[in-house]
């Protein structure tokens, strides 16, 4: 069945929609055809329709399913005001703007309302994070047909805090149509770069298309320069194509910065150099051309052996002179623990094209590990993360309009005894409502985000959230252990992690995020409970004090 609908745009208004048969899309303008797909492909396809003059135009489609993903944006207008989303039903076309936007993800009971997610579709990794005067640009891996992984983009969103977003288009595509070619692949993650001249770059990986996720792909660095406002990318070089010897498929995810030491510009990528995870350092003069001076890092033997497959992510700046390298370990089971893919840190100096860890022993950055691919920008005198909650290990319930969260913003830091440490960035504490003492007993939960601080003596503390009296999660310390446990844990996987009996602890939840940040932010761990998203009672037992706030975005 055909259905329609007319509706005025402006001129210039750019329509951007990811679809797939059965069916025809197309639009008419006083009755005459100005574009179309007369027959939708079976696979997934990008489509755009450019609005040359403002009008009236006609929309018609035939089956609403069909039509996966779909906004507008005007591009005088989209640096403030966004995209409008469309959504094509049975009985015409709704449009969304901004604050409507926002009421509609809002109204998704199961969606968290701190923390980042996309408007509809797949997320992974936060991408290109980067501040441009005021405002944060916060870039994604994004999966535009469906909720599932799949052909990589970067979507992309803006805020001037961190909390409040506006949604902007897709900033890149994959090279090549790999639905089309039944392939995998496409625009995978990368970093933003400013050059001396203060031209702002992305570096990324382009997985060409690719029929195995485990091997035999090929990866390549390309360099993305975007037009005014960052709105689209405009300009797309291939940067680096060869791999250095024993480096088979995995290398991607680069990271680049000016090394003012050697007056010339320093590339990082994740990789697997026979056979090990391994972090190679590449060097430049132009930013173009690309030579290898050498593996940065190469994770210890064992960790091959425990399923690690590669380096993901590797992240590497400054903090008060040391050197941190972040890397994520794909594949990666620890024996001790069961957890898998975690994330660890080392600190230490970068001299001679060379890092030296203060100490061998990798911190783990994450005991919860639903964090990962933490990327970090250096911004307004900090140091900014954000990081993907997930782990592979439980996803969203069938029925949701997208999948994946970020982290709440964090500002890193290192302690007094070189630790990587993370605490929310300083605007979560400004949306902080009044702070109020936790009484022995029950307490009664509003449906609304919680930040909850225990300081004083934490060994035997322990906070259980529970919603109509089951148990929604529990997080403890016990002979100097403290752990995080879901109901629906089974065991198989400890998560917990050792803190000094003196520390402080933070819990944040939302919507069934759970971020715990102990011992000054050394000690972090995150679980996503997907099952028990709304507790409405709280029982916190200390030896010490416990406040608790409700933060409000
Ligand atoms: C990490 C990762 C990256 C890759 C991207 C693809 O989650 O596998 O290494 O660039 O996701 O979506």
């Amino acid at each position: 069945m055909m259905h329609a609908e007319t509706i005025e745009l402006e001129e210039g208004t750019r329509v951007e929609l990811w679809a797939r048969g059965p069916g025809a899309i197309r639009a008419l303008i006083d009755g005459v055809v100005v574009w179309q797909v007369p027959a939708l492909s079976e696979h997934p396809g990008y489509y755009k329709y450019h609005h040359r003059e403002a009008c009236a135009v006609t929309f018609e489609w035939d089956e609403p399913e069909s039509i996966l993903w779909v906004y507008s944006w005007e591009p005088g207008r989209v640096e403030d005001c966004g995209i409008t989303v469309w959504e094509f039903g049975a009985t015409g076309i709704t449009r969304r703007t901004g604050t409507e936007i926002d009421a509609w993800m809002r109204a998704d009971t199961k969606r968290p309302g701190l923390h980042f997610s996309p408007i509809r579709q797949w997320m992974n990794d936060p991408n290109g994070l980067c501040r441009i005067g005021e405002t944060w640009h916060l870039f994604y891996q994004f999966h535009p047909s469906g909720t599932d992984w799949g052909p990589m983009h970067w979507g992309h969103a803006v805020s001037t805090d961190l909390f409040h977003w506006t949604h902007m288009p897709v900033f890149l595509h994959p090279e090549q149509n790999c639905w089309q070619l039944g392939a995998t692949g496409g625009a995978f993650s990368g970093n933003a770069f400013r050059d001396r001249d203060g031209a702002q770059m992305f570096f990324y990986t382009e997985r060409l298309p690719a029929y195995d996720l485990f091997s035999g792909y090929r990866e390549i660095q390309k360099l993305a320069r975007p037009g005014r406002g960052l709105v689209t990318a405009e300009s797309i070089t291939t940067v680096l194509e060869t791999r250095p010897d024993g480096v088979e498929h995995d290398f991607r995810d680069p990271k680049v910065w000016w090394d003012a030491v050697r007056g010339e510009y320093r590339m990082i990528l994740g990789a697997s150099l026979d056979g090990d995870p391994a972090v190679l350092l590449y060097g430049s003069e132009n930013l173009l051309d690309w030579r290898y001076l050498g593996p940065l890092y190469r994770a210890p033997a064992r960790f091959r052996g425990e399923g690690a497959r590669a380096v993901e992510c590797p992240d590497f700046f400054e903090i008060d002179g040391k050197w941190v390298l972040v890397m994520g370990f794909v594949g990666h089971t620890d024996p001790v623990s069961g957890r898998h893919n975690l994330l660890y840190a080392l600190v230490g100096d970068f001299r001679d094209d060379r890092f030296v860890p203060d100490n061998d022993a990798l911190q783990l950055l994450d005991f919860g590990t639903d964090f990962y691919a933490m990327q970090s920008c250096a911004a307004d005198g900090r140091q900014i993360a954000f990081a993907w909650l997930f782990n592979w290990e439980d996803r969203k319930p069938p029925g949701s309009p997208y999948s994946g969260e970020m982290s709440l913003p964090r500002e890193l830091s290192l302690d007094a005894s070189g630790r990587l440490c993370m605490a929310p960035a300083r605007e979560f504490e400004a949306l902080a409502r009044e702070r109020g003492e936790v009484r022995d007993g029950a307490a009664a939960l509003p449906d609304a985000p919680f930040d909850l601080v225990l300081t004083g003596g934490l060994e035997g503390a322990r906070i259980t959230a529970t919603q109509a009296g089951g148990t929604s999660f529990e997080v403890g310390v016990t002979d100097g252990v403290l752990w995080v446990r879901l109901p629906q844990d089974d065991g198989r996987i400890r998560y917990d992690a050792r803190i000094a009996p003196e520390a402080d602890l933070r819990v944040v939840h939302d919507r069934g995020i759970i971020e715990i940040f102990a011992d000054g932010g050394a000690v972090c761990g995150t679980r996503r409970n997907y099952k028990h998203t709304s507790p409405d009672a709280l029982t916190v037992t200390t030896n010490g004090r416990a406040t608790i706030s409700h933060p409000e975005a």
